[in-house]
């Protein structure tokens, strides 16, 4: 893996450069004020704590948190639209809102100080993703309610760097405005990035002469083998940048480019746990489980113990050697099929169609029943340079790579390139087309 540079060690916030005694005593300061923030104006958490007879003077110890109780998208969805808010209105100066595919949306709630520990936050991110003040940045991840756009425009500008707002669509004009503009960043999802690069191709200018040096991919679960791919035909670095609104948008972790060995956890301002997820018992770091965090400075939505339903398991700081890492997302387990008994991810298909020779990184996964039985059909383009007489052996391949890694038979039918649905921000990949 080719590694980029890490920025100079003054150039960091004082929290990167913690010692880990710092940070836990930071940390637990924060916790309880946070705790007693939330207990003192949340009827939510209030009730919640009674109930399980805890009280915020309980937290004597960072592994006190595990005495209080979860919160989930149900409490927030619940408390629709404001109610979990701890300041009064007036001091909100931004709200923003999930997609709500399903039931209400959840709103989430930013002070003016959320707001500027939020764009601290994202420059530091950019600065560990190679991002340095004076460059260009290409933001085209969605601007509105969602927090991809906003939430990194304001780091954008806080880090020094010039933001170009141009949010996610119109492919072509992406392109064009790459190439006019010169950005040395750009910011996006990973499978909207690979829609521009078939733009790129489309009109014949070979990705890899453009100005960027640097992609920061997020708000969608992605592999070491798209980071390859992206790589490869960019010819600039790929990093991993994560977060949700829930716990504040993206920037709660970040993939340093010197390493690209995971996401370092802003821990400063993020308190991070992982937890199994049937029973809610807490997991020794190293341990794969879901991912829950707990907010340390967060004014106008103090979130205890969020389950992100992200699984992950926390690993020790290597960039930042006090902030612990967290794993590449395997997946959400809103995301996991279970087909027949065996439980499988996207994620794990996307890695293999992208090992198999001739197939393009454009796949969809068809769920239908037949009969009393569940069938998963892959759908994946080939790419344009794939012999005809190769498509065969193409699917045979995933089809066998699926049932000797995952252990279940599914059908792989190749399709013509340009063919498939293409994202211009968060991808689904999964078509479920059974009978509910
Ligand atoms: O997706 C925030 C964001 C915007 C993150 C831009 C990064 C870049 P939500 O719409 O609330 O917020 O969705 C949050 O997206 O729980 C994960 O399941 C998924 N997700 C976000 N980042 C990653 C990532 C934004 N790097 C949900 N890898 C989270 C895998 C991710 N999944």
């Amino acid at each position: 893996m080719r590694l980029g540079e890490a920025p100079a060690s003054e150039t960091l916030d004082a929290a990167e450069r913690m010692s880990t005694d710092e940070l836990r005593t930071l940390q637990l300061t924060r916790l309880q004020w946070t705790l007693k923030h939330a207990y003192d104006n949340v009827p939510h958490y209030r009730t919640a704590f009674d109930e399980a007879g805890v009280h915020p003077s309980d937290c004597q110890a960072l592994s006190d948190i595990a005495k209080f109780p979860t919160t989930t998208k149900a409490d927030l969805r619940a408390n629709y639209p404001f109610g979990m808010f701890a300041v009064p209105q007036a001091e909100v100066r931004r709200v923003h809102a999930s997609s709500g595919t399903t039931g209400k949306p959840t709103v989430v709630g930013y002070t003016a100080g959320d707001i500027e520990n939020w764009a601290g936050l994202i420059a530091r991110s950019i600065r560990a993703a190679g991002g340095r003040p004076g460059m260009k940045v290409h933001n085209a991840y969605g601007y509105g309610l969602f927090t991809g756009g906003l939430g990194a425009h304001y780091g954008i500008e806080k880090l020094g760097a010039t933001a170009i707002p141009i949010s996610g669509g119109m492919t072509p004009r992406q392109v064009q405005l790459i190439q006019d503009f010169a950005p040395q960043v750009i910011m996006l999802t990973p499978s909207y990035m690979l829609t521009i690069l078939d733009e790129f191709e489309r009109i014949g200018v070979d990705p890899r002469s453009t100005s960027l040096q640097v992609g920061i991919f997020g708000a969608e679960p992605w592999t070491e083998q798209m980071r390859t791919e992206i790589e490869d035909r960019t010819d600039m670095h790929a990093v991993d940048i994560y977060g949700l609104s829930e716990v504040m948008g993206p920037g709660v972790a970040q993939e340093c480019v010197e390493t690209k060995d995971g996401l370092h956890i802003w821990e400063d301002h993020f308190l991070p746990e992982v937890i199994d997820p049937l029973d809610g018992r807490p997991l020794a770091d190293g341990e794969e489980g879901e991912l829950v965090f707990t907010s340390l400075t967060k004014q106008a939505l103090p979130i205890i113990r969020y389950r992100t339903r992200d699984l992950t398991r926390l690993l020790p700081g290597t960039a930042r050697p006090s902030m612990r890492r967290m794993q590449k997302i395997t997946g959400r387990s809103d995301d996991m099929i279970i087909l027949r008994g065996v439980n499988l991810f996207p994620t794990q298909v996307e890695e293999i169609v992208l090992r198999t020779a001739g197939l393009a990184p454009h796949f969809q996964l068809v769920l239908t029943a037949e009969g009393r039985m569940d069938a998963l059909a892959v759908r994946v383009e080939a790419r344009h340079d794939t012999p005809a007489d190769r498509r065969d052996a193409a699917a045979s391949e995933v089809v066998r790579r699926i049932k000797d890694t995952i252990g279940v038979s599914v059908t792989c039918e190749i399709v013509d390139p340009d063919t498939l649905e293409r994202s211009v921000g968060k991808l689904q990949r999964l078509k479920d087309l059974r009978e509910r």
